[in-house]
């Protein structure tokens, strides 16, 4: 008799299977994908083939736990530089994307139940992480500046009293993902004031950070910090490509000691090396030209929205990321008409309820990602999706 593995699974292990890909449309709005025409193919081609020759033999051994230690001493300078982060080599973690260091903090602090802080909408793979570890999702309201301190401070206290004081407050403080704003320095500050009172530390996602196409950088909340309770993570995904599976972390001693211990895989030498090389030599000028044609894609998106929806909807201006955060009719359900439009007019984008800590909030939402279709696909689309969602009655009045 075959044996069933149902019966011997795992506590908290999500239901779920196998699947092809999720179809992605025409106009591919639904993923925050950076632009694919300008991937640096051959730079990258060049950069590999280099240091195949000079370091190639390396790969004979099995790479340094944390991951490859040139790429880990350009991350610290790097953050160093245009973060104000004081980290060494030593005090940084590579991971196969940020995702994974997210989930590795997730396990050496979440037990089941834990009560784990969050915007109230906000990046859908964390939310996935957390509920992984059964983690107790609360969000928090934002303005304009960022998440409402006081909000933060009702949310803590009240997890407190209950005995449960939240292991973490997760931001994703530049571009924050959907909503697009960057928290302002005065906010930050105050964010911290709240956490340091209560004694719970930050998951600083800066994932974004490089993206920035108007407005001013902000600091790191990492810099901001003086009571070393801030956890670091960043990413390549979205400046050079989600292909490379590169990502890093840094933070508090212990916590990094620990996230050591949960550690599951090793980082691509192979890959690591080729981007350390392209990373010395042309991240910045492609950071520079990724950036010029994402504003174009923006101003495209944005332009295209206000032609094609008017009023009928609202949505945000950002000054970098990928994505727009767009509220349509209260009875508009963006669940099944995400569906439709992919089904009916080859339009992708993402549900509100991806973005929220109870995965059934935000049905008259929509994230909408401007990174990957080309601008004339972009109004195209947009054109297609005004139409749809005037038709389906989603449009406000
Ligand atoms: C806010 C945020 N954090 C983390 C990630 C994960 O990125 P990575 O590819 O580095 O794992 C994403 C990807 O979209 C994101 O939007």
């Amino acid at each position: 008799m075959a044996l069933d593995f149902r019966s011997l699974l795992a506590d908290h292990i999500p239901d779920g299977g196998r699947g092809a890909r999720p179809r992605r449309g025409k106009y591919d709005f639904a993923v925050a994908y950076p632009d694919p025409v300008s991937l640096p193919h051959d730079k990258i081609m060049e950069c590999l083939s280099e240091a195949l020759s000079e370091t190639g033999d390396d790969l004979a051994v099995y790479p340094h736990p944390q991951g490859n230690t040139p790429l880990r001493e350009y991350v610290a300078e790097k953050i160093k530089r245009e973060r104000d982060i004081n980290a060494t080599a030593d005090d940084i973690i590579l991971g196969n994307g940020s995702g994974q260091p997210i989930d590795m903090i997730s396990a050496i602090l979440v037990n089941p139940g834990d009560v784990v802080i969050t915007d109230e909408w906000v990046y859908g793979g964390t939310l996935n992480t957390l509920r992984r570890h059964s983690a107790d999702i609360r969000g928090v309201s934002s303005d304009e500046e960022g998440m409402d301190p006081e909000a933060l401070d009702f949310e803590i206290a009240k997890a407190v009293q209950e005995g449960k004081r939240p292991k973490y407050v997760y931001l994703i403080a530049t571009f924050q993902n959907p909503q697009g704003f960057t928290i302002t320095k005065r906010r930050r500050e105050q964010l911290l004031e709240v956490t340091h009172r209560h004694g719970v530390p930050i998951l600083e996602d800066d994932c974004y950070a490089d993206n920035r196409y108007g407005g001013e950088q902000v600091t790191s909340m990492y810099n901001l910090d003086d009571q070393n309770s801030v956890m670091y993570v960043g990413s390549f995904s979205k400046i050079i490509a989600p292909g490379m599976s590169l990502g890093y972390m840094t933070g508090p001693d212990d916590v990094l000691d620990r996230a050591m211990t949960v550690k599951s895989g090793r980082i691509s030498e192979f890959t690591a090396m080729a981007v350390e090389k392209f990373a010395r030599r042309y991240l910045d000028a492609h950071v520079e030209e990724i950036n010029s044609i994402q504003r174009v894609k923006r101003d495209a998106m944005l332009a295209s929205l206000g032609e094609n929806f008017g009023t009928g909807a609202e949505w945000s201006d950002p000054d970098g990321g990928l994505y727009i955060w767009m509220k349509l009719n209260d009875d508009a359900d963006m669940v099944s008409l995400s569906a439709k439009a992919l089904e009916e007019i080859d339009v992708g984008f993402h549900p509100g309820t991806n973005y929220s800590p109870d995965g059934a909030s935000g049905r008259s939402y929509i994230r909408l990602c401007y990174g990957y279709n080309q601008p004339e696909e972009i109004e195209e689309g947009i054109g297609k999706l005004g139409d749809f969602l005037a038709k389906e009655g989603a449009l406000q009045s």
